[in-house]
This record gives C-alpha cells, structure tokens and sequence, in this order.
C-alpha cells in the first residue's frame, strides 16, 4: 500500500465487501495457486468515459487494485463481467453478482472500476475512488460499534453458503471474541456440530444448497441440543415460511444482512435467557 494515498470517502463496509469479492474472484482464477496482489495508488485521470454517454470527472482518484495471476479473461468475459447475473462458473458456484457489486459500488461512491486482464497471465480489477478534499475528515459514515460488547468466547457455527457473507460474518465474529466454526452447507453443518462440544449459537441462512435448508439444519441441531440458540437469514423469498419461527424461539434476521446489525442480534440472543 503506498502509505501516502490519499483520503477518499466511501461506505466501509461495502469497501471491505468490493475487496473481499476481487480476492474470492482471485483465488477462483487461481486454482493451482498463483501470486495475489493488493495494492493503493494516487492517479490523476483525465475525463473518462465510464458508458455510453456517461464520462466521469476528471481529477485525482484512489486507485485500490486487486491482482492475480490467473487463468485471465477472454475480451468477451472482460465486456460482460461487470453485468449482473453474468458468471463462467458452474451452477449453483457463482451467482454472477461479485463483479456488478463492485462496480455499482464504485460508481455509487462517485468512481468507476476496471478490468484489465490477459488470458493465461492474470487480471487485475481496479477499484477507482474520489479523492476527499474536504479539510477535515468527517467521522465515520457507519455508527461505531460502541455498545456491541466482547464476546467471551461463545462457540458460534455459522452457516452460509455464500462465500463473501460467511467470510464476513466469521471473521467479524472473531474479531469480537468469539469462538467461531463455519460451513457451506447444512451437510457441513450438522457435521460441524456433532463434532463440537457444546454450542452456543446456531447463525445459519435459510437458503442453503444441497438439500437441506437452515430450518431443517435447526430442527436437526436441537433433537440433540433442546436448548440451542438460533438466528436463520432469511431472503425476501423466504419470508413466507419465517411465519412460526418467533414461537419456536428461532430469531430472524433479513437480508442483505448489515454486519453492525448482525453483530448486535448475535449478542442479544446470546445474552436471552
Ligand atoms: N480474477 C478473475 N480472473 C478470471 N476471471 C474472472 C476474475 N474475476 C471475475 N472473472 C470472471 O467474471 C465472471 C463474473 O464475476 P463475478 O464476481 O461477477 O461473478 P462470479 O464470481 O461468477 O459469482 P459470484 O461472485 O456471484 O459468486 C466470473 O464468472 C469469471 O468468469
Ligand atoms: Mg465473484
């Protein structure tokens, strides 16, 4: 990182996101291993054009690009990468909302991104973002996690098949104290779980794939543990079969699940008696 980039002024967390999803992108392009680069620049760019009538200011930019050296991307995939829903990878591997992500997110922050890639050398995505000018910096866009206590470190089993939100969530998690074991599928999870000791909280999405859902991974979970505590993610799609859940002493959390607020329920519930 060039320790004199500049300040820029965007949303944290969707920053952390953007970055998480370039490197999941990384590793998915570097199955037999490879070289990931993370790296911030100052640039001054002319107006660009950034649509097709859409130009962008000229100016100064953070540049924060993440490179691989990969499998790289043929011009056909480079031109339709940043589309929502656009993916190369297998069903149920790859929803194709990484990249479209990362770009709304940078255009939403007033930048724009990139992709420059070359087949069989790697790909690198950049990420640019305004310079902030102001004088002062302003506090932080996101309320501070003042009341979220430590945790004491509780075991918690989160399970999520989506990469990013496991990722965030475990690591989040950890960062606060807490104990926490992860898996991708509700197979993976009453694995996870019969193997642990005692448990202090299922965190699990509804959604999950290969066949078992999250209500049915709970249900399984307390035929061994009564006293489980539970928080599923629920979609918009599912919210139909949340009904009943309050009365089994299921905890609901919707999605797009923020992680401030995640953090907060996993204390609350832990914290209930
Ligand atoms: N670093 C990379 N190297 C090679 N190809 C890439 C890279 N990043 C993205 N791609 C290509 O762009 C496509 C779209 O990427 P995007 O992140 O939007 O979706 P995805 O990774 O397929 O699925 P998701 O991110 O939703 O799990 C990928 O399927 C892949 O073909
Ligand atoms: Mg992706």
């Amino acid at each position: 990182m060039d320790p004199d980039t500049w300040p820029t002024r965007c949303d944290p967390n969707q920053l952390e996101s953007a970055i998480l999803n370039l490197t999941i992108n990384a590793r998915d392009a570097m199955p037999a291993g490879g070289r990931l680069t993370l790296a911030t620049a100052n640039v001054q760019l002319p107006s660009t054009q950034v649509g097709p009538d859409e130009f962008l200011a000229p100016g100064d930019y953070v540049k924060v690009t993440v490179g691989d050296t990969g499998t790289g991307m043929p011009q056909d995939v480079i031109e339709r990468a940043f589309d929502p829903f656009f993916t190369t990878k297998p069903i149920g591997q790859g929803t194709g909302l990484g990249l479209s992500m990362v770009y709304g997110f940078a255009r939403q922050s007033g930048g724009f991104a990139t992709i420059d890639s070359r087949i069989g050398e790697g790909t690198r995505v950049s990420l640019l973002l305004p310079r902030f000018e102001g004088e002062d910096l302003p506090g932080p866009l996101v309320q501070p996690l003042a009341e979220v206590v430590a945790g004491r470190g509780e075991t918690i089993v989160v399970v999520e098949d989506d990469d990013v939100v496991r990722t965030l969530a475990t690591e989040a998690l950890r960062g606060l104290g807490y104990d926490v074991h992860a898996a991708a599928t509700g197979a993976e999870g009453v694995r996870l779980l019969n193997a642990l000791g005692p448990v202090d909280l299922l965190l699990s999405d509804i959604g999950l794939p290969g066949g078992m859902s999250g209500k049915q991974l709970a249900d399984a979970a307390r035929a061994s543990r009564p006293q489980l505590k539970v928080i599923l993610i629920t979609g918009y799609a599912q919210e139909a079969i949340a009904g009943g859940l309050l009365a089994q002493r299921i905890e609901l959390l919707r999605k797009p699940v923020l992680i401030d607020v995640l953090l907060r329920k996993v204390q609350d519930v832990l914290k209930s008696a």
